[in-house]
């Protein structure tokens, strides 16, 4: 008798590895590995967490109204046109669950965030790769690409791992070449970060057309990633297959409440992002000091490149024995370097120390 049997195409993912959190051998350590939020939630967001634990025999609210009317009141936004999820992940696999199908592709940059090819996969979608210019999007490559059998372009932006960006511009001759029966996935996991006049989150483009949406999330800036929580902003048709394909309690009572205290806690996102204007340079400068290639980034983490994958990987094993762990890039076809998100400043000092003695090192 045969055993049952998954759908073509799931075999054939590699199970998601998050960032590691522990060195055998050392009680504490300074996880670099997740691009976590530096300063850790706002003390806000912990307060309305653990207030609901007294309510946590009741349902969520299904529909998020009350999250979903925060979001829209800090970002401009018209709630009914907002869908939150359990992190922007769910949302990011619900999008190719309704948008994709066996024999299907989906076209993302080639260093691009690992989740959209496992998306594609999962439901026996093919994921397709454009080739990068010095690891960065590159729009004309990702055009070329595009096939009648294209249903979905993925679009990290900055992107994960490579900390690089593309224009407000280059989005929309991206978006301009693209058949409108193709949707436009513009995930802006690390938006808040970005401080340049040229970049813009997806807002306009998603106001402008009937084929874009911006994915966006609580789990960097506000540092709540272990309470699961996204949302996505997109055109009222995107909403209405979302709601129906989604479960109907997909946001759990205590990631809402948190959500809109976070929001409220202006002062302390300022505070993070802060945090990251002062050491993402300093710490860029003094790994390019070292004779290290950090790539320039505008998101709160950085990729170094180490020359070669033998030595990128000694200095991950050099890093961990002190207790700082950064995130390999074998997955992305990156193994010669490293990912370090950007921490406080003890921990970006840690860094330094480190690989300053990891090149010292005969
Ligand atoms: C580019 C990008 N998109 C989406 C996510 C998913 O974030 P979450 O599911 O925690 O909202 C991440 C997390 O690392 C990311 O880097």
């Amino acid at each position: 008798m045969t055993a049952p049997q998954p759908r073509p195409g799931i075999m054939t993912m590699a199970p998601y590895v998050g960032g590691k959190d522990t060195v055998e051998g050392r009680a504490t350590v300074m996880k670099l590995s997740s691009n976590e939020g530096a300063l850790g939630p706002s003390p806000k967001a912990m307060e309305a967490y653990a207030k609901a634990a007294a309510e946590l025999h009741r349902y969520p609210d299904g529909g998020c109204e009350k999250l979903r009317a925060a979001i829209g009141r800090h970002y401009g936004l018209d709630p009914a046109r907002i869908v939150c999820g359990a992190g922007s992940d769910e949302l990011l696999n619900l999008l190719v669950r309704a948008y994709c199908g066996p024999g299907d592709e989906l076209l993302y940059s080639a260093h691009g965030f690992m989740m959209y090819p496992l998306n594609a996969k999962g439901v026996g979608a093919i994921p397709v790769t454009a080739p990068e210019k010095d690891l960065r999007t590159d729009v004309d490559a990702m055009l070329a690409k595009v096939t009648t059998k294209t249903r979905v372009v993925c679009l990290a932006n900055p992107n994960n791992p490579t900390g690089s960006y593309i224009t407000r511009e280059d989005v929309r001759r991206l978006h301009a070449g693209l058949p409108r029966q193709v949707l436009l996935v513009l995930d802006a996991a690390y938006a808040e970060y970005v401080s340049r006049n040229d970049y813009d989150a997806g807002v306009e483009l998603v106001n402008a057309a009937e084929n874009v949406v911006m994915c966006r999330t609580f789990s960097k800036i506000y540092a709540m990633g272990g309470l699961r929580l996204g949302w996505m902003y997109g055109p009222a048709a995107v909403i209405d297959v979302m709601n129906r394909l989604r479960q109907p309690f997909n946001v759990n009572a205590a990631a809402q409440a948190a959500g809109i205290a976070a929001l409220d806690d202006v002062a302390h996102v300022d505070a993070t992002r802060t945090n990251n204007d002062i050491w993402l340079p300093w710490l860029t400068a003094e790994l390019t000091r070292l004779g290290l290639q950090p790539r320039p980034s505008v998101g709160n983490f950085v990729l170094v490149g180490f020359g070669s994958q033998a030595r990128a990987e000694a200095a991950n094993a050099h890093m961990m024995n002190d207790g700082v762990i950064p995130r390999m890039m074998h997955g992305y076809g990156l193994g010669d370097h490293l990912r370090i998100t950007i921490g406080t400043e003890d921990e970006v000092k840690a860094v330094r120390d480190s690989l300053a003695r990891f090149v010292a090192q005969p």
